[in-house]
């Protein structure tokens, strides 16, 4: 099978230590992209560093690529255009909005159909399983795409622990209810808290993270710290942010979008080209940072990894 994933391992000192990387906040500051900053950005030196002068950046000027040779998103793209209803509908305004959000620290508990149910701290959850660097293509249902350095580790090392029982079928995941700090959940146009779901066979797969960082730094709140799910043959959707419950479940658990228009989003969402969107067509996506669109990869072109989970499926009827 082919390795999709540069495998870089990335220790948790790497990612927190004050004298590698300096805080969140600054990190994205020197790169230019924090909300209003971003005039910064062409002024931004290459090579940022701390007042001791250890070089902190290095991933935002390296030139990073996916397995099809694809150059990832910049950092300013991928933390300045962001869908998370519950901040606000609008992709530009996340980054502000989520400035004050606290992400840390973040606890997440994996409870339901498991024999060890347990609250994790994210950190915890950092020094046990060492992140990696894992460079994904993210394709939105809207019909844009982006290639983004997540680093995470795999849902599954995280569901072994609570060793689900044989009667588990299903994950169902929750993101975190704080109307005062997210404005968006105060209306009610949404059921709140955002759910989403996998079957446990999807959930286990190697692709399937959780991802607690990107560009080799922290999380930030705007693509869903304190911790967050990525699965990158999906619709962005799937990839819920801001996760602080997950659920095994016998039953197929209800997600919000499904909730909302089941003729418009399924449950399964793969990225799938021959399936339109009732309202639109999906063959084709537009590459944030790029003019014209390009195909649209069945299974967001990780088919060789995931084609297996649906052999059995019509891909039109689970759509
Ligand atoms: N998770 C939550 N909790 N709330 C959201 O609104 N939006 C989803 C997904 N996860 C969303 C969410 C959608 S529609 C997309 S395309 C991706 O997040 C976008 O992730 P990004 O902003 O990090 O690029």
């Amino acid at each position: 099978m082919k390795n999709v994933f540069k495998p870089v391992p990335i220790t948790s000192s790497e990612i927190t230590s004050k004298n590698v990387y300096i805080s969140r906040r600054d990190f994205f500051k020197a790169a230019g992209v924090i909300a209003g900053s971003s005039a910064l950005v062409s002024c931004a030196p290459n090579i940022v560093t701390t007042s001791d002068s250890a070089p902190i950046v290095s991933a935002v000027t390296q030139n990073l690529k996916d397995e099809l040779g694809e150059s990832v998103t910049t950092v300013k793209d991928i933390t300045n255009f962001n869908n998370y209803y519950e901040f606000t509908v609008s992709k530009e305004g996340v980054a502000g909005l989520a400035e004050k959000f606290q992400t840390s620290p973040w606890d997440v508990e994996v409870y339901g159909l498991v024999n060890k149910p347990r609250k994790f701290s994210v950190d915890d959850l950092v020094k046990k399983f060492q992140p990696e660097e894992r460079i994904y293509r993210l394709r939105c249902v809207e019909g844009w795409s982006m290639v983004i350095p997540w680093v995470g580790f795999p849902l599954a090392k995280l569901l072994e622990e609570v060793e689900p029982t044989l009667d588990a079928r299903y994950v169902r995941f929750e993101t975190v209810f704080r109307p005062e700090e997210m404005p968006g959940q105060k209306q009610a146009v949404y059921p709140w808290p955002y759910q989403e779901g996998l079957r446990l066979d999807e959930a286990l797969n190697d692709l399937t993270i959780l991802a607690t960082g990107l560009y080799g730094g922290e999380l930030p709140a705007q693509n869903g710290g304190g911790i967050r799910l990525v699965v990158p043959w999906k619709y962005g959707f799937k990839s819920i942010k801001a996760v602080i419950k997950i659920e095994l479940t016998s039953a197929q658990p209800s997600t919000l979008w499904n909730t909302i228009a089941p003729n418009e989003y399924g449950f399964y969402s793969n990225v799938n080209p021959n399936v339109d969107h009732p309202r639109w067509s999906q063959s084709t996506e537009r590459r944030i940072g790029e003019v014209s669109r390009r195909d649209t990869l069945l299974f967001n072109g990780y088919a060789e990894q995931v084609a297996h989970l649906y052999e059995v499926m019509d891909l039109k009827v689970n759509y």
